[in-house]
């Protein structure tokens, strides 16, 4: 039995020869590359802890220029409640990264346990390479910054400036929430865990 990793979505199928699609990104057999096998090193407890901390999964939406794009997001959280402020962390290499830095804006769009298309969609590849928005349905909040109507829901915030921290390869923004909507009542919240058992 050996091992192939698909290149977009780091998916490890376990067969003598590559799937013909990808279970989980749908990208074809070319995509996946025979991986060695590894020496079997052993996860320190603090890995472990870290592991099991639980998130909620998201999309954060925002635009450059004409150009709209998302990246699926686990780490964001409400930072305070008076006013309401909430915090993500971004990846200093997306695109996303570039859009919320050109507009100042960004939707968080709370995905439900029925969104697994969206974290397909958003979450593997970058936005430079393909339009992610093509063909989903979307809206445009007052300051036109898309938000998807197939999430459960979604906030709309603005950036903190000075209360941006970059952090090694990432960055935080700390933002105030302007706006948000719930569009999908009855959607169960999907969470990280929950996705990684289900994907
Ligand atoms: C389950 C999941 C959680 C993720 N969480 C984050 C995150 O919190 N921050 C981040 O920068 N990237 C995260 N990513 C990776 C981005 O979604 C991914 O790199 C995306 O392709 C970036 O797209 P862009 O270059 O179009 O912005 C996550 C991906 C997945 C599948």
């Amino acid at each position: 039995m050996k091992l192939w990793r698909c290149d977009v979505c780091n998916h490890v199928f376990e067969g003598d020869l590559p799937p013909e699609t990808c279970p989980v990104c749908q990208v074809g057999k070319e995509h996946f590359k025979e991986e060695e096998p590894k020496e079997h090193k052993p996860v320190s407890n603090m890995k472990k802890a870290t592991r099991s901390m639980s998130y909620g999964l998201y999309v954060v939406c925002s635009r450059l220029g004409d150009k709209l794009n998302g990246q699926v997001s686990n780490a964001a959280f409400q930072v305070t409640t008076n006013p309401t402020t909430l915090a993500i962390s971004v990846n200093q290499s997306n695109l996303t990264r570039e859009c919320i830095d050109d507009t100042g804006f960004f939707t968080l769009n709370i995905l439900g346990t029925t969104n697994q298309r969206l974290v397909r969609r958003f979450g593997f590849r970058s936005g430079r390479e393909f339009d992610k928005f093509k063909n989903m349905k979307y809206g445009l909040t007052d300051n036109q910054i898309p938000y998807l109507e197939e999430a459960a829901g979604w906030i709309e915030c603005r950036i903190i400036p000075d209360k941006t921290i970059e952090i090694g390869t990432h960055k935080i923004y700390v933002a105030d929430v302007l706006d948000g909507d719930l569009l999908q009542e009855q959607m169960e919240p999907m969470t990280y865990d929950y996705y990684r058992k289900n994907k």
